[in-house]
């Protein structure tokens, strides 16, 4: 089979740039940086960016070049019986694309419902969403009959996922000249319209007054540290595989500087817009800015679909233009994020399997879709809210750590180092080393020990102890079962 690379430079670079800026910059973002109170988040979130994210940036894509293969791959490469952690990390892509693809439906459907702006003004986007939209049951075991509007979203979701990856990195190397510049455009707009809103001062105000009594919580760093990974996408194997079909002669450290700076630039960007609309809302409604998403599902999961919707209302003439604009923009930065994930999962089934590129998509698509069907019933949305903590929460983080310990105790940070800088015009010095050996495997422990702790006192949200361990527990502990029993499968040799 002929080997996959990318159509020049500057696709790898938007393709990876494309899979770090999604859904993560324009809605993980805002709300846990509103969480943990705005200006108190930016330091946490600068730190992660350089001791942590930057680090494994380079890693992964270190490995992924030198090894030239997907996570899998180049985790056999790094030693014996170590290729188990790059099926991880496709594991947990898997698990992350099975309900990114359903919240990508719910932007499908918002994109619709913007036309005539049927979620209402106030408070009655809340109602919409919960009631209306996902007609949310009130317990985890009710579950029928499932949403069709959904479903229909998930189908269209996965089509353009299959479509744009119908060639691999020849046609996502061009799809994404689409999917990067284009919401960035309007994210521009956004901003521009956000800071300009009458009151918006506030609100940027609460967004960039540096809090440092907050610097004390370790609550605060463990989150910043997680959106750094969700947000660059490392820990799923992405940028492993994408770095795989980078020509042999790229530069490593450079790549890893501007996606990672291009990412969290837009978080940044990104928060004005947010904040400054925050800011309007909360001079309307005559509250201070901490305040102003009063319930705790406003600022949460459902921040991209109450309180963007509720602040979109408040545009008079131009609320339906720019609830479209801002559910197209939603739909383009996730759809390329997610079939990056898609991407990184195949990769490692060709690499091994040597199968078929259609087919192993298909097969993804068909496994995603049905157990994307959970996330469509009633309950649907206690269930994605679990899957989605354990999975941030442990699964992306134990991945990361596990990265560290195989290069930075197995396989050598000093080998990875002087391959990367052999290949890169500025080099990386021993502090990359103290980040892998110490710095961020360190951190990582810390956070998965704190969040163990805290599962074992009480649930995840209060939510019913067996929901918890079936969308849970289960998964953490299968996945790397799957993955052991994936690395002693059979390799199939090329014919
Ligand atoms: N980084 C993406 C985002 O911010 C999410 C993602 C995670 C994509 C992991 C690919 C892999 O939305």
């Amino acid at each position: 089979m002929e080997k996959e690379y990318w159509p020049s430079r500057i696709s790898f670079v938007f393709a990876a740039i494309g899979s770090a800026i999604g859904l993560g910059n324009v809605w993980r973002f805002p709300y846990i940086c509103f969480k943990y109170g705005g200006g108190a988040f930016l330091i946490p979130y600068l730190v992660a960016l350089f001791t942590a994210g930057i680090p494994l940036m380079i890693l992964e894509l270190g490995i992924g070049h030198k090894m030239a293969g997907s996570a899998p791959k180049a985790f056999a490469g790094t030693g014996k019986k170590k290729e188990w952690v790059g099926w991880l990390a496709c594991g947990v892509g898997f698990i992350i694309i099975a309900y990114y693809a359903v919240i990508m439906s719910w932007c499908l459907n918002y994109f619709r419902h913007s036309f005539d702006l049927s979620w209402g003004f106030g408070q009655e986007t809340q109602e919409f969403f919960h009631n209306t939209f996902l007609n949310r049951s009130s317990s985890f075991k009710d579950i029928f009959p499932l949403s069709p509007r959904i479903l229909a979203g998930l189908a269209i979701s996965w089509a353009m996922i299959l479509l744009c990856i119908w060639k691999g990195a020849r046609s996502v190397g061009k799809i994404v000249y689409l999917t990067v510049p284009l919401p960035w455009i309007c994210l521009v707009i956004f901003v521009i319209k956000g800071i300009t809103l009458p009151g918006a001062e506030a609100g940027i105000a609460y967004y960039l007054t540096p809090n440092f009594a907050a610097l004390a919580d370790s609550k605060v760093w463990l989150a910043a540290y997680s959106q750094v990974f969700f947000s660059l996408s490392v820990g799923f194997g992405v940028m492993i595989a994408y770095a795989s079909f980078l020509p042999r002669r790229s530069d490593i450290v450079n790549n890893a500087f501007i996606v990672s700076l291009a990412n969290c630039g837009t978080s940044f960007l990104g928060g004005f817009a947010v904040f400054g609309a925050l800011g309007h809302h909360a001079s309307k409604m005559g509250v201070d800015v901490a305040e102003v998403l009063g319930s705790s599902q406003a600022r949460g999961f459902g921040l991209a679909f109450i309180a963007y919707p509720s602040i979109i209302s408040t545009l008079g003439k131009a609320a339906s233009f720019f609830g479209a604009i801002f559910f197209i923009m939603l739909i383009m930065l996730g759809i390329d994020s997610a079939f990056s994930l898609v991407e990184a999962v195949a990769a490692g089934f060709i690499d091994k399997f040597k199968a078929r590129r259609l087919r192993v998509n298909f097969g993804i698509a068909f496994v995603g879709i049905l157990v994307g069907l959970i996330f469509t019933t009633r309950s649907g949305y206690y269930w994605l809210d679990i899957v989605d903590h354990f999975m941030n929460s442990f699964g992306l983080v134990a991945v990361g750590l596990l990265e560290c310990v195989v290069i930075g105790y197995f396989y050598g940070t000093g080998k990875l180092r002087d391959y990367v800088n052999s290949k890169s015009e500025f080099s990386i010095g021993k502090w990359w080393d103290v980040m892998i050996m110490f710095v961020t495997p360190v951190v990582l422990g810390i956070s998965i020990a704190l969040e163990i702790k805290d599962r074992i006192f009480a649930s995840y949200e209060g939510y019913p102890r067996w929901a918890e361990f079936a969308a849970g527990w289960a998964v953490v502990i299968a996945l790397p079962i799957v993955a052991l029993l994936l690395m002693r499968a059979k390799e199939r040799r090329p014919v």
